[in-house]
């Protein structure tokens, strides 16, 4: 009988001295070189074994010249979508990209004018505000409402952005970061037949997809047939996989025009291709290994969810939201002062590092998001410390 390997994402592995972001940016935006980082979206947990093999096995060759892009990719990324996500895609509309960020802006670009503008729904990952800015376009933003716990889409304000004549493009975070929102079937369709209705270009950025929690499912847009004919769907194996460093993204774009459009973008900017090292991650994580090896981490950051929102959940005031998707946790800490307040007590106090709620948009003020992809005796800790801190306060 074949062995199964059991990935070990307890034991910590330091960071240190790997340029790592979330440690070696602490200084500047915390003015603290020494406080625990839970800020930035990746993992301090290890990318499998199987691929830091495959990876170290083609880095023993001494050349890294130019590489084509080969099947072994496609198919790797056909085999995901429909092994983990039930969505058929084809080779002949799936664009490689070295990063979702960087497909965003080729949306804007692709599909609006400056001067033009973006919708989208705020609370959002900062970047869907900034990209949209540094491109000369305005934001179209619409708050999602927070009913019963968790993240609606307010259809009446979103239809009112679509229709506004210069909104061009939307962006849609599924499932959405920082809320943990996994959408459902119904609500994406609603969401296509308004972009449908206005005549508007449906991004949906699926990278943390991976990333929901049984039995809720990932819905894709690639699974609603009126998106067709009108949306850009992205997804990464940089969360999934811990690989965000060597930028290895993909695109599917079913309608021709849409495409042709995007690829110019490309062109332009000459970004239509991945780096060698995210050639070979993308060929090996998309397989039955990658598969078996999200099952197992799906487990444990879903009992690490489980405990912190638990934990969390003793501090009167405090309210947290139950994420279905993400490894994230988003926390509404107004009860506790201004957020200048409460993002001092956590660095001066906690000792932690959190993302502060103001980089999703106006919307985030207040809130504060933890990431738990650590190893529990990490996590824990640095988490009961927030809770003895604000339940003094
Ligand atoms: C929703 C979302 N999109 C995109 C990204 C970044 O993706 P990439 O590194 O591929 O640009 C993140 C990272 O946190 C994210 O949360």
């Amino acid at each position: 009988m074949e062995k199964k390997i059991m990935y070990d994402f307890e034991t910590p592995v330091s960071r240190l001295g790997t340029h790592a972001e979330k440690y070696e940016a602490r200084e500047r935006f915390f003015g603290n070189a020494d406080v625990e980082p839970f800020w930035v979206a990746d993992m301090d947990l290890p990318t499998p074994g199987f691929l830091v093999e495959r990876i170290r096995e083609r880095s023993g060759h001494p050349m890294f010249g130019y590489t084509e892009q080969y099947d072994g990719i496609f198919e790797a990324i056909a085999w995901w979508m429909k092994n983990e996500h039930a969505a058929e895609v084809e080779t002949a509309y799936t664009l490689l990209s070295p990063s979702v960020v960087t497909s965003i802006s080729m949306a804007i670009q692709a599909y609006t004018e400056e001067g033009e503008a973006v919708a989208l729904l705020s609370p959002v990952y900062g970047p869907f505000f900034s990209c949209t800015k540094t491109n000369n376009r305005n934001v179209a933003d619409v708050p999602l409402q927070v009913e019963n716990g968790r993240f609606m889409i307010d259809y009446q304000a979103l239809a009112q952005a679509l229709d506004r004549p210069d909104v061009k493009l939307m962006l849609m975070c599924n499932p959405q970061n920082p809320g943990g929102r996994a959408w459902t079937v119904q609500e994406l369709e609603k969401v296509v037949e308004l972009c449908a209705e206005y005549g508007v270009v449906l991004f949906s950025d699926e990278i943390h997809s991976d990333i929901v929690y049984p039995p809720v499912r990932h819905q894709s847009v690639l699974n609603i047939p009126l998106a067709d004919e009108i949306a850009v769907v992205a997804h990464s194996i940089g969360k999934t996989f811990n690989t965000s460093g060597l930028q290895s993204s993909f695109v599917f774009i079913r309608n021709p025009k849409l495409r042709t459009a995007f690829r110019r973008a490309q062109e332009r900017a000459h970004c239509g291709d991945i780096n060698l090292f995210g050639k070979v991650a993308l060929e090996t994580a998309l397989s039955p290994e990658g598969a078996e090896y999200r099952r197992q981490l799906l487990a444990y950051l879903h009992e690490n969810i489980q405990q912190v929102c638990g934990r969390l959940r003793q501090v009167n005031g405090l309210f947290v939201m139950e994420p279905e998707a993400t490894f994230l946790v988003w926390s509404d800490f107004r009860a506790f002062g201004d957020w200048q307040t409460v993002f001092k007590k956590l660095i001066k106090e906690a000792n932690v590092a959190l993302s502060g709620g103001n980089f999703f948009g106006p919307a985030g003020e207040g809130w504060f998001r933890i990431n738990c992809a650590h190893p529990r005796s990490v996590l824990l800790p640095a988490v009961d410390r927030i809770v003895s801190v604000f339940s003094a306060s």
